[in-house]
């Protein structure tokens, strides 16, 4: 039997998918979102399928002390976590003067706040035992400014910053940190974020969360530092380097406004 790793927003979308991977990979699992009976029926989902330790911890990790909470609870089973899933996040859309402080701060919450904790806990466990592998899902949002998604796009520029920098620390360690970065991808994301009719996503045939967790599962093992999903968003990713951001911001203004308004 091999060692835990933690998911979390394992109830939908990308997370739901990557913990039915690690599972047939023969992982044991901690999930973790705030769904409870969504967690279960993943849970009952894997037991019957699979031959691992599957456990629940639901938690709002928007909230200042769940990241600490979730490390303790996970610490007093007295298992080895070998791989820490940050994959837990949400976006919001809208004019940044118009739009709601509160859900921004939850999301700077979650997005990054908890992100680093659950980072910083369970990588000096890590370190100690020389071994591990964080995956910390970001995203192509994170090379560029959002207009109209001001605050999840710079939660995901820090995201991928931080990887990357810790990544580089880490080296030689025996950790590996790997920044997963999916453009649009088909899963609950674009409803929370209430984005189904911008020019991004609308009309679009988005990959799958299936086939974006199965590109993130071989990038974490791989070891690679940064991992973009699919050809054309690695490309752009590349090429914007070479544009003045002034332009590169009005253009994601444009895709980001709604089809139907303009
Ligand atoms: N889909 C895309 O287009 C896309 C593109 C690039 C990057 N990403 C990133 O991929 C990651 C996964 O998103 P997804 O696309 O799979 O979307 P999703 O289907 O909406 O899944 C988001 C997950 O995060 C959990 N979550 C949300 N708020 C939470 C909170 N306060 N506390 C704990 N868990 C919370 C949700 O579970 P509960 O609701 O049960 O809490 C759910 O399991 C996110 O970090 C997202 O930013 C998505």
């Amino acid at each position: 039997m091999r060692d835990y790793a933690l998911i979390t927003g394992a109830s939908s979308g990308i997370g739901f998918e990557l913990a039915k991977i690690f599972a047939r990979e023969k992982y044991n699992l901690f999930l973790t979102a705030r769904n409870k009976t969504k967690l279960e029926e993943l849970q009952g989902e894997i037991r019957k399928s699979f031959d691992v330790d599957v456990l629940v911890i639901p938690k709002d990790l928007s909230l200042e002390n769940s990241a600490r909470e979730l490390y303790d609870e996970i610490k007093n089973k007295n298992v080895k976590i070998e791989i820490l899933v940050n994959n837990a996040g949400f976006g919001g859309y809208g004019e940044f003067v118009k739009t709601n402080l509160e859900s921004e701060v939850n999301m700077i919450n979650l997005n990054v706040t908890s992100l680093v904790k659950l980072t910083k806990y369970f990588l000096q466990d890590m370190f100690l035992q020389k071994s591990g592998k964080i995956l910390n899902v970001a995203s192509t949002a994170a090379f560029q400014p959002g207009p109209l998604m001001a605050i999840y796009y710079a939660t995901k520029s820090f995201v991928l910053s931080f990887s990357e920098a810790i990544a580089e620390e880490l080296e030689g360690s025996g950790i590996t940190v790997t920044a997963l970065c999916p453009g649009p991808t088909e899963s609950g994301f674009q409803k929370t974020a209430r984005i189904t009719q911008s020019r991004l996503v609308k009309g679009r045939k988005l990959p799958s969360s299936k086939d974006v967790a199965k590109y993130g599962y071989k990038a974490l093992m791989k070891g690679r530092r940064v991992a973009v999903h699919g050809f054309i968003n690695s490309l752009i990713t590349k090429a914007i380097r070479f544009i003045p951001r002034k332009v590169i911001t009005k253009v994601v203004h444009f895709i980001q406004k709604e089809r139907d308004s303009i």
